[in-house]
């Protein structure tokens, strides 16, 4: 535990110093629950993104691509079940930080909490000395909705109150009809959104992994019901899939968990998560979740508008049911940057390195001359990296210190390929090409790097 505790300290300075993630607000002493992206972070986030995009929207043809605004008309949430039931009652086990419902726990304690307040809710927990399911010590009680509220507009009447979005599911929804009108697509075919979500949650923690202010990836996938369960057993191993051979996570990493009735949402009949082996402990990364036809069905029934699909062979129409597969960008980032994680002895020193899949890295290769005073090597060297760049984008360009430094450095933000230019380059046109991950080091042809790199991301 101690172990898993250092590594979570190195994997938060190493991404402090080498510009992948900053405190969020650093210089006004920060702001709970938010953290920013470096240069690095940024990088390697949109790669992910990338990835998942290409794979789910890009390489399909029953996928529709949507950017709905964050802000949207509160009806959306009152109808959805938001307003009302993101406000429980809520206590957090000191030790595991789970969160119950405080009248929950007081009912399956033999205590009518019907008609009571927040306060003599907590006051007859402690009277109790009632514990959480692990058995251990409880926090306050809490009314707590989780949406973060904001006013529209000068008005300050109620009706202009909006809701930063807690999920990006509902703008997929609400626009259900309209891919439908634009696109006629038969089902099953799905949409899909990568956006900003927020939460107000009581505790954020353990970095990135709980966020007030964070990003999801979310697809609904419309279906007809009886196809649910072949449906979703078919994007369990999509998912899955992504997160091993697309990302690189380790599969033994990886867990399934499925939801009892009581962790269930309220608007899901089967859930399934994903769970991945953070240095904190084995958490949420990826869910899927059979949401039914309820969200349809609420904005059918409280807009002017029927989310409805007419099957034009059958002249019927109905509600579609959904799979929604959601996972969250910052979480799948820190899962990405655990696993890559890697200490060995190189050269008789220990050394940290990223071992990012090259898709993922954020800097694909880096060019060197091998020394900084010969001007005929820093002119080749630059020529080199001025091509690559110009191809690949990610390339970076380091004359700074020694060799062995400069490898070190790419080697800890996990850059696959480094490329140093000497003095044979002059002679015949070859450079040294080094393997992060082994160390070894092969002669190239100049004009074969484009194409094994290319091979490689
Ligand atoms: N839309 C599901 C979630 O936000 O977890």
């Amino acid at each position: 535990m101690e172990h898993k505790q250092d590594l979570m300290e190195k994997i938060v300075s190493l991404c402090k110093r080498r510009g992948f993630i900053y405190q969020g607000s650093e210089v006004y002493g920060g702001l709970a629950g938010t953290w920013d992206y470096g240069p690095l972070g940024v990088t390697l986030k949109k790669n992910i993104k990338d990835l998942w995009w290409k794979t789910f929207v890009e390489s399909r043809e029953d996928m529709y691509g949507i950017d709905a605004a964050i802000l949207m008309n509160s009806k959306v949430w009152e109808a959805t079940g938001h307003v009302a039931t993101f406000a429980d009652p809520m206590v957090e086990d000191l030790k595991t930080n789970k969160r119950y419902r405080a009248d929950h726990l007081l009912e399956e304690n033999g205590i009518d909490p019907k008609g009571m307040t927040v306060t003599q809710m907590g006051a007859e927990i402690k009277a109790h000395k009632l514990k959480s399911p692990d058995k251990n010590q409880l926090g306050d009680v809490r009314q707590f909705n989780m949406m973060f509220a904001t006013q529209a507009g000068a008005s300050g009447d109620s009706s202009a109150t909006v809701y930063l979005r807690p999920e990006t599911a509902q703008g997929m929804f609400v626009n259900f009809k309209n891919v439908v009108d634009s696109f006629h697509p038969k089902l099953p075919f799905g949409m899909a959104q990568i956006g900003k979500a927020f939460r107000n949650e009581i505790t954020p923690r353990d970095f990135i992994f709980r966020l007030r202010e964070f990003e999801q990836m979310e697809i609904e996938y419309f279906i007809r019901p009886e196809e649910w369960e072949e449906q979703f057993g078919s994007w369990l191993v999509r998912i899955k899939d992504f997160l091993t051979k697309t990302l690189g996570l380790d599969d033994s990493h990886i867990h399934e968990h499925e939801h009892s009735e009581e962790e269930r949402s309220f608007y899901s009949k089967k859930t399934v998560d994903l769970e991945f082996d953070y240095p904190f402990g084995q958490k949420e990364l990826y869910g899927l979740a059979y949401r039914t036809d309820y969200d349809l069905k609420k904005h059918s029934e409280s807009s002017t508008v029927a989310l409805e699909y007419l099957d034009e062979e059958a002249k019927i129409k109905f509600t579609p049911h959904v799979i929604e597969p959601a996972v969250g960008v910052d979480r799948t980032f820190l899962a990405v940057l655990c696993d890559a994680y890697t200490e060995d002895i190189m050269g008789e020193e220990t050394r940290a390195y990223l071992k990012f899949k090259p898709q993922v890295a954020p800097v694909k290769a880096a060019v060197f001359p091998l020394l900084k005073n010969k001007p005929e090597l820093v002119a080749k060297a630059r020529e080199v990296y001025g091509m690559l760049k110009s191809e690949l984008g990610a390339v970076m360009f380091d004359d700074n210190g020694n060799i062995g430094k400069r490898y070190r450095r790419q080697d800890e933000i996990g850059t696959p390929f480094c490329i140093t230019i000497d003095f044979d380059t002059l002679e015949n046109d070859t450079v040294t090409l080094r393997d992060r991950d082994t160390g070894q080091q092969e002669r190239i042809k100049i004009l074969e790097l484009l194409s094994f790199l290319k091979s490689k991301i």
